[in-house]
């Protein structure tokens, strides 16, 4: 095995707007895979991540919560935190990119490109919402299409004929924001020179980028690196520029650096040496894990900024494709925009693990998460070949060797056929072919149970004296099952651990494979990973359509304008609850019986967070009376009641004043 590297990885951060949901999670399973390998391989490899605070969509929602954005960033990234503990993403640090060591860093690398002659400022013209008082992203602009003329089309592209265009260009522009015309007003912008770095960026592109990704960065040589705008005006949630009152910068100039500050954080916390990651000279690697929406950002753009600083240039950017759930873009109304807590709420985060690096390869294509095949593939792999092949040996070795393994193995050559694969599998997982690793791995499960079936430890345990020898075949077996879970670690660190804890073994390196495990004593065997339950994930599914409705809760965005007629479609009553109680197995709802005036109607509510139960009885609310029912997984919601805030322990019920009545109409 070569010297020992030192190597920093690095996840894309996730937008501090939302929690994750299992796109997220193909990156960052495929960033941890790879980190947790070279870990095995004794190489030194730290993993950072962080929040990406910044940005309009942060402050707008912050805005409509009515909290600070500083606020929402905290609770949103300590979210994020908890999710990858819960689906075992290593990360040696998680920051966010609203903290003083990006400010920081932002600033000084700011401080470097102007001094080097690499910011220019230019005036440029925008759209202005005047009654919002402030500069609109194109995003926040609808109007028609300048070329196609189709209606309600974004600012920066038509969804129709493809055009891009800018939000000035649109005909009937109106801010999404307050429904106004925007007017059209210049300021002071920041650009950073890309052009400058052209030459620079081929050479490197060349180098380090997998050929995979040339053809797109040709396109984008080719058309010209333009001069890319960095600032931002006030209002803005962001870090000030330096000197230049009422500047911020732009969101995405401060997020990548965000790499390198949530770095800083782990050096100043533990003694390591920041210049050796980060500036030339050193015989250290750094790779940054994206997915392909934001190639340009990464391999143009950023190793720019880094070299226009002073900085080293990253060894290498790895890039996945989208996640596709059922052969569809993820869907809140299927219930299948899947948030990563919901998965890990009725399903183990390794099977997901399994199933994302048996898809993954090395090319940026999308991958499919296909619930009945996942399912199956789970079933028959972890559990019905690799966890069986342990399942199968371990009561003999109980029964009739005490719990001992043998001292020799019964077939050394089969044993280093298996250990002879380890450095084909050790070089798909080092480029990033993980698909291909577990049809390797796969198919030696497939010889070990072979073994198994062959040597039959079942008959031959009922003749006599055979105590021996079926104990020497269950050595084997699970001394293969060893290497198995040894080569399969980095995809499922859970299983791997309680396997350990089985063998009653340290935790395995790959360089402990080579040498049978013989002599020691196991530990009792418990099932190592149930079978999963299609019920399980019918149940996902329903719960993640319950996610996607609480969430649609107050957007910052106001409602389109409706007429009388509308509204009066609307059935609003006053009722009573007459009764409130948890449901089994829902952890945001309340079941509540209500008296609608002579009628009872039962109701699901999502405000479980928010209320007890036993406050609840006798008092008044306001109820959608003509909702058509709802059929759930605890039984039919026959309404639905009314309730501000943005949900989980901020919730508000609607009530009337004293004298209304339950039956009354609400106009
Ligand atoms: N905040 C930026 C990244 C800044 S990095 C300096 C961002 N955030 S994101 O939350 O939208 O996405 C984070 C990562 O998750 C990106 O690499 C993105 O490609 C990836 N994915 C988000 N949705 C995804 C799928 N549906 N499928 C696969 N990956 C996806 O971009
Ligand atoms: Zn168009």
């Amino acid at each position: 095995m070569s010297a020992p590297r030192n190597i920093l990885v690095t996840s894309a951060l996730p937008y501090a707007n939302a929690p994750l949901h299992l796109g997220h999670l193909v990156e960052y399973t495929q960033t941890d895979v790879w980190v947790r390998f070279q870990r095995m391989r004794g190489h030194e490899c730290r993993y950072v991540c962080a929040s990406d605070a910044h940005g309009t969509p942060t402050m707008l929602r912050a805005e409509a919560m009515g909290v600070r954005p500083e606020d929402l960033v905290q609770e949103i990234a300590e979210h994020h935190r908890a999710d990858f503990e819960r689906f075992h993403i290593s990360v040696d640090n998680y920051l966010t990119t609203h903290s003083d060591e990006n400010r920081e860093i932002t600033s000084e690398i700011y401080r470097r490109l102007n001094a080097a002659g690499h910011i220019v400022r230019r005036s440029i013209e925008q759209a202005y919402d005047e009654q919002r008082g402030m500069f609109l992203p194109d995003r926040y602009v609808r109007g028609q299409c300048p070329v196609c003329g189709t209606p309600d089309q974004y600012g920066d592209s038509c969804e129709s004929c493809g055009a891009t265009y800018t939000p000035l260009d649109l005909k009937d522009p109106i801010s999404v924001l307050s429904g106004s015309r925007p007017a059209v007003r210049s300021s002071e912008h920041f650009f950073f020179r890309l052009g400058t770095f052209e030459q620079e960026l081929k050479h490197w592109v060349a180098e380090h980028i997998d050929a995979s990704l040339v053809r797109k960065l040709d396109e984008w040589f080719d058309a010209g690196l333009k001069d890319w705008d960095i600032s931002r005006d006030a209002p803005y949630f962001g870090f000030e520029i330096p000197d230049e009152p009422n500047k911020y910068f732009y969101v995405w100039f401060d997020a990548p650096i965000g790499y390198m500050a949530s770095f800083l954080n782990l050096c100043r916390r533990t003694g390591l040496n920041f210049d050796e990651y980060w500036c030339d000279g050193h015989d250290t690697e750094l790779y940054h894990f994206i997915g392909k929406d934001i190639v340009y950002f990464h391999t143009l753009f950023w190793p720019a900024v880094l070299s226009g600083a002073g900085y080293r240039k990253p060894s290498g950017v790895f890039v996945h494709g989208f996640l596709t759930v059922d052969g569809q873009k993820m869907s809140k109304s299927r219930g299948t925009f899947i948030m990563a807590t919901t998965f890990a709420r009725h399903l183990e985060p390794d099977c997901l693990r399994y199933y994302f690096a048996a898809k993954l390869g090395p090319t940026p294509d999308d991958l499919d998460l296909n619930l009945d095949d996942f399912v199956a593939r789970v079933n028959a792999d972890l559990v019905g070949k690799l966890v069986n092949i342990a399942s199968r040996c371990a009561g003999f070795v109980h029964r009739l060797g005490e719990g001992r393994l043998s001292a020799t193995l019964a077939d050394e050559k089969l044993y280093e056929t298996f250990v002879a694969e380890g450095d084909t599998i050790a070089s798909d997982y080092e480029t990033l072919n993980y698909s291909r690793a577990i049809r390797r791995i796969m198919g030696l499960a497939d010889k070990a149970n072979q073994y198994i079936d062959e040597h039959k430890p079942w008959v031959l345990a009922k003749e006599p004296d055979s105590a021996d020898a079926v104990v020497d075949i269950c050595t084997l077996g699970l001394n293969l099952f060893r290497i198995l879970i040894g080569y399969l670690k980095p995809v499922v660190p859970e299983l791997a651990r309680r396997s350990e804890r089985f063998l009653d073994i340290d935790e395995l390196r790959w360089s402990d494979l080579s040498t049978p495990l013989l002599g020691s004593q196991i530990a009792r065997f418990e099932a190592l990973l149930q079978r999963i339950d299609p019920k399980a994930v019918q149940a996902m599914i329903e719960d993640s359509r319950e996610d996607a409705a609480a969430a649609s809760a107050p957007a910052a965005k106001q409602s389109d304008e409706i007429d009388i007629d509308a509204f009066a479609k609307i059935d609003l009553r006053i009722a009573k609850i007459v009764s409130a109680s948890h449901v089994d197995g829902a952890d945001k709802l309340l079941h509540l019986e209500l008296d609608v005036g002579g009628e009872t109607r039962q109701v699901f509510s999502g405000i479980r967070a928010a209320y007890d139960p036993t406050d609840l009885e006798g008092r008044l609310v306001v109820v959608v009376a003509n909702l058509k029912p709802r059929t759930m997984r605890f039984g039919v919601s026959e309404g639905m009641i009314l309730a501000a805030g943005e949900g989980k322990n901020d919730i508000f019920l609607l009530s009337p004043d004293a004298g209304a009545k339950p039956g009354m109409k609400v106009t």
